[in-house]
């Protein structure tokens, strides 16, 4: 059965969904797991450094994104199919990973989502709106290995779709304070979150994104989650562990992001500053920790 997991930060930029899909190639190319990355942000990143913006512009004209398992709620209809709207062997690494697969995103899922947080109780066509893509994504379980959910920085209703399906949650984290300032807000919200569903998301673990060694903010700041990270849980200052492996800041990063640069492998899509190896790490890690 597939173990699902979200990226989560509620600070946008922290590098959630590079690393999100760099760990999901990883998984699927290094370590032959079967994967679905499922984007739940209507920015589309994920989507967008996946697959060509041609082939996605047709999946959203034809209804095949995200949007649509959403809309389809507020409408009453039924156009959505998740087999049809999966796109399979997805990447810009070897013309597609085979065992790499994308459930879309579209820009629509931004309005979308407001109007679903607006519908009054008792009006809606399904029993509570955080259950849409669990209900969605039932039939796929025995799929896959692991299912990746790239989430918005921000705890809406997509997001908190995709905790209601996670066995874990990952949190990205640049060591500065703006970063690290909403990790109690997460773990808050979470919390209250199971106890108002019963449904148990555990968290990973904080995975450093953007470090500079040089940098004495970035030490102290890791410090100061380990300390943290020592408590006892019940400590409103405890945080949970913090992954060995540390992605650096990496210039021409963002490069690695764009589909229409073609690459043949992991080590050419990643290869400088380090982050192949750090990814590399990444991935071993997260499966010591979920295996
Ligand atoms: N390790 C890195 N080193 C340098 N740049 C990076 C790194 N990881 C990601 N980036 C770049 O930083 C920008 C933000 O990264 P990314 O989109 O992964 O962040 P995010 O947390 O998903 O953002 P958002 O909150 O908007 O979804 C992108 O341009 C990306 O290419
Ligand atoms: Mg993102």
């Amino acid at each position: 059965m597939a173990v699902f997991v979200s990226t989560i930060n509620l600070k946008g930029g922290v590098g959630k969904t590079q690393m999100t899909v760099a760990l999901a190639e990883f998984l699927a190319l290094e370590h032959h797991k079967k994967v679905l990355v499922i984007d739940l942000d209507a920015q589309t990143n994920a989507t967008v450094s996946l697959i060509a913006e041609e082939a996605w512009l047709e999946k959203d004209r034809r209804k095949e994104t995200l949007a649509q398992l959403f809309l389809d709620k507020l409408e009453n209809t039924s156009c959505f199919d998740i087999r049809r709207a999966i796109v399979k062997k997805v990447s810009n690494v070897g013309g597609g990973i085979e065992n790499l697969d994308l459930l879309p995103s579209s820009p629509r899922l931004l309005e979308i989502q407001d109007s679903l947080a607006f519908v009054p109780v008792g009006r809606f066509f399904v029993a509570n709106p955080v259950t849409i893509l669990k209900n969605a994504v039932y039939d796929l379980l025995d799929e896959y290995d692991f299912v990746l959910i790239d989430c918005p920085p921000y705890l809406g209703i997509t997001t908190l779709n995709g905790i209601y399906i996670s066995n874990y949650y990952l949190i990205p984290c640049i060591p500065d304070i703006l970063s690290t300032y909403g990790i109690p807000l997460i773990l808050d919200r979470i919390k209250k979150f199971i106890e108002a569903t019963r449904w148990n998301i555990r968290p990973l673990g904080i995975v450093i994104s953007m470090y500079r060694a040089q940098s004495r903010l970035h030490s102290t700041m890791i410090q100061d989650l380990q300390n943290r990270s020592q408590l006892p849980e019940s400590d409103p200052r405890w945080t949970p562990r913090i992954f060995n492996t540390k992605i650096p800041l990496a210039a021409k990063s963002a490069e690695a992001a764009e589909f229409s640069v073609s690459v043949n492998t992991l080590k050419q899509k990643y290869g400088y500053g380090n982050l192949y190896e750090q990814y590399k790490n990444l991935t071993e890690e997260f499966l010591s920790y979920v295996e």
